[in-house]
């Protein structure tokens, strides 16, 4: 598109300024090839009840319970993240943030969470997931809004489904997927 424009520009400072804004772009576009895509899959160990407990509500609608369905229940989590589905399989590293029970209804939460790594290959950076998700939805896709460390200028998304679910012990195992673009 530019290029066509050239020829329409007798004045040589109109054209330097042309030339010198295509440069501006060209830098742009170039920077943007150094960005990598990166897909990962890891579990997340979600204790709701019990001596393990990982997600805990500390504010709520007064009068009410505070639960996942009460709108305005807010919780503080943190969750082991492991490469297989067992809780002893290999340490990824901890998704560690908060939710709140955001729809009158009850359903959907408000979820801001961090990956913080811990593993040989990410170890000490940091993936910022953010959304809002359906509980009863069987797949949940939230974004990725930014990352830190090997993950700086991260973006993308992730996906929640739950891989194994175990009522009478209120323990589920989720699934999250993560595709980010980053430098
Ligand atoms: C990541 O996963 C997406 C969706 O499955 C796929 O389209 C893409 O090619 C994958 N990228 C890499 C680098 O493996
Ligand atoms: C709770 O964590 C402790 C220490 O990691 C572990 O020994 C115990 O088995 C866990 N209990 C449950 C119910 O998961
Ligand atoms: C991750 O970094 C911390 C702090 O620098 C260090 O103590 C730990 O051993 C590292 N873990 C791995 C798996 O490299
Ligand atoms: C997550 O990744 C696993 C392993 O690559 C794949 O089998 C599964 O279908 C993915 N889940 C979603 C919701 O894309």
């Amino acid at each position: 598109m530019a290029l066509n424009l050239v020829p329409k520009f007798t004045n040589r400072s109109l054209l330097l300024v042309l030339v010198l804004s295509m440069t501006t772009f060209s830098g742009i576009a170039s920077g943007s090839k150094e960005f990598k895509e990166t897909n990962m899959s890891m579990y997340l160990h979600d204790f709701i009840s019990g001596p393990n407990v990982t997600d805990i509500p500390v504010a709520g609608v007064a009068g009410k319970l505070w639960t996942f369905s009460q709108f305005g229940s807010f919780y503080v989590t943190d969750n082991p993240l492991t490469e297989g589905p067992s809780l002893h399989s290999p340490a990824v590293g901890r998704a560690q943030g908060v939710f709140v029970a955001s729809a009158l209804d009850g359903l959907s939460a408000l979820i801001v969470f961090s990956v913080r790594f811990t593993n040989k290959e990410y170890n000490g950076s940091t993936i910022e997931i953010q959304g809002n998700s359906i509980l009863m939805e069987p797949v949940r896709e939230l974004s990725v809004v930014s990352g830190t460390g090997k993950f700086r200028f991260a973006r993308g998304y992730a996906t929640c489904e739950f891989y194994s679910v175990d009522t009478p012990a209120g323990y589920a195992v989720v699934r999250l997927n993560i595709t980010v673009e980053h430098r």
